[in-house]
């Protein structure tokens, strides 16, 4: 499994935010980690000491130059971050729309880091309205990728109405491997069989070490927790869910 944990705003020391990845790094695990905490504690934080991989939360869709407090593709890069989450759903609300997601996924690609799509609906529909909406936030954002950057590509589905809530107002067991399958076909009918296979799903949305075992459905690749990936107790306790 993947776990992409968003740190989000929640650690403000430096030292909190690496107990937790030293903590993961420790970890005997076969599971992929890769922890995100806030672009300044990305720049004190080495990921080679630690041996997890890091992500940063935005990014900025300039390249560089004029742009006062734009933190820029290749600064990550420079950060020894690998990953960076794009479209974060509480970005989306502060004004980023599916156009400006689109710049920063060739931003980054381009730069070489590797891109964590977040998508998801607010809420949900007799409808199925949403299933449109997924469908535009995903079509757009993978827009301009090359054949060969889908590998490079993970999309994160999480619904806004499950995010920052209990275990059990998290996504059914049923729902979640609806919309993965779905997410596959989209991939697999707008871009191809090859690109459909190469990318990986992950869920977010108050996933915990209580319910991340029952959410464990197939074809799904992983989680992007986040208040649970903030301490290292319970990013421990998480992962060790999984593997119970
Ligand atoms: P919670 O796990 O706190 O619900 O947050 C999910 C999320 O938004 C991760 O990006």
């Amino acid at each position: 499994m993947i776990i992409v944990g968003n740190f989000k705003s929640y650690l403000v020391r430096k030292g909190d935010a690496e107990t937790v990845v030293k903590a993961a790094g420790k970890l005997k695990t076969k599971h992929k980690i890769i922890l995100a905490p806030s672009f300044v504690h990305l720049g004190y934080i080495s990921a080679k000491k630690h041996k997890v991989a890091l992500a940063a939360q935005n990014l900025s869709i300039f390249e560089g130059g004029a742009h006062t407090g734009e933190v820029s593709a290749d600064v990550i890069l420079d950060s020894a971050a690998e990953y960076v989450i794009v479209g974060h759903s509480e970005r989306r609300a502060g004004g980023e729309t599916n156009s400006i997601v689109a710049t920063k996924v060739c931003q980054a690609l381009g730069s070489k880091l590797k891109v964590v799509l977040c998508v998801g609906e607010a809420e949900r529909d007799s409808h199925a309205t949403y299933l449109s909406f997924i469908t535009e936030e995903i079509t757009s954002a993978l827009k301009g990728v090359k054949e060969n950057d889908f590998k490079n590509i993970i999309i994160a589905y999480e619904p806004i109405w499950a995010i920052g809530k209990s275990a059990s107002e998290a996504i059914t067991t049923d729902d979640l491997e609806e919309m993965t399958l779905f997410i596959k076909k989209i991939v697999h009918e707008n871009y191809g069989e090859k690109q459909a296979k190469a990318i990986k799903i992950l869920y977010g949305g108050s996933v915990n070490a209580e319910n991340v075992k029952s959410l464990m459905v197939p074809g799904l690749d992983g989680f992007l927790p986040g208040r649970a990936s903030a301490s290292k107790e319970t990013l421990i306790a998480l992962i060790e869910a999984i593997d119970s």
